[in-house]
């Protein structure tokens, strides 16, 4: 299958630039990973190709810019590096744990980081239920894994005393915080906001459910 790999556009270049600064490079090689050989282990659709930087890599990385210098995150279910690759680009001080069950998955996410020479991301291959005794994060991150009220579960057991999960979500963040309401109650975390990141960057911003533990 031969897919090719889209150049951002001027607007995206410039979000890239920003989110990215020295590992702009990376990004752009990373890009080119997701676009060809993501494509062909079926970790995204085809048609996902074409809005690969704006719907994917610079959504996912405006949560660098939200980490401490030296923060511990885990990213559940990864899939293709999603948001964990993309926010360890552009967060190179934080050391990220990868967290995702299927092997081929794992697989792929071990050539990419292993071409793209990323020091600060670590894999393991596993469900979040799994590890629990081994990792503890200051945040946690993750994408498209399942609703909130699932996802609490899931996550939260993964964060240290302080930590915070931060959880990418679409349009239904607000309906999926209001169904959670047991979960945070159970896990003793604070009562969740909906916040919007990149609105100065991104022509679509990125919809993200910030939950502190209390
Ligand atoms: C729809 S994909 C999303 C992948 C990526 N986060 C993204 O946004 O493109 C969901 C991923 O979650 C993983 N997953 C499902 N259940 C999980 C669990 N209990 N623990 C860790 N990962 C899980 C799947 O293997 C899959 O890679």
């Amino acid at each position: 299958m031969v897919t090719s790999v889209p150049q951002p556009t001027d607007a995206e270049l410039g979000a890239a630039e920003t989110l990215f600064g020295e590992r702009l490079e990376h990004a752009e090689r990373y890009v080119t990973h997701l676009c060809t050989t993501g494509v062909e282990y079926g970790l995204l659709g085809p048609r996902e190709v074409p809005r690969m930087w704006s719907r994917h890599v610079l959504n996912c990385a405006v949560l660098g810019p939200e980490l401490a210098e030296d923060a511990e995150v885990a990213d559940v279910g990864s899939g293709a590096g999603l948001p964990g690759i993309a926010a360890a680009l552009a967060a190179p001080g934080a050391h990220f744990t990868l967290i995702e069950p299927m092997e081929r998955r794992v697989d792929w996410l071990a050539e990419v980081v292993g071409d793209l020479g990323l020091e600060n991301i670590d894999i393991i291959r596993a469900r979040a239920e799994e590890v629990t005794d081994e990792v503890m994060a200051d945040v946690v991150t993750a994408r498209a894994v399942s609703a909130l009220k699932k996802l609490i579960p899931l996550t939260a057991p993964l964060l240290a005393d302080d930590g915070e999960l931060l959880l990418i979500k679409g349009r239904s963040a607000a309906e999926e915080v209001d169904n959670a309401a047991k979960a945070v109650k159970r896990f003793k975390l604070q009562q969740p906001t909906v916040e919007l990141l990149g609105e100065d960057i991104l022509e679509e911003p990125t919809t993200v459910v910030r939950i502190r533990r209390r």
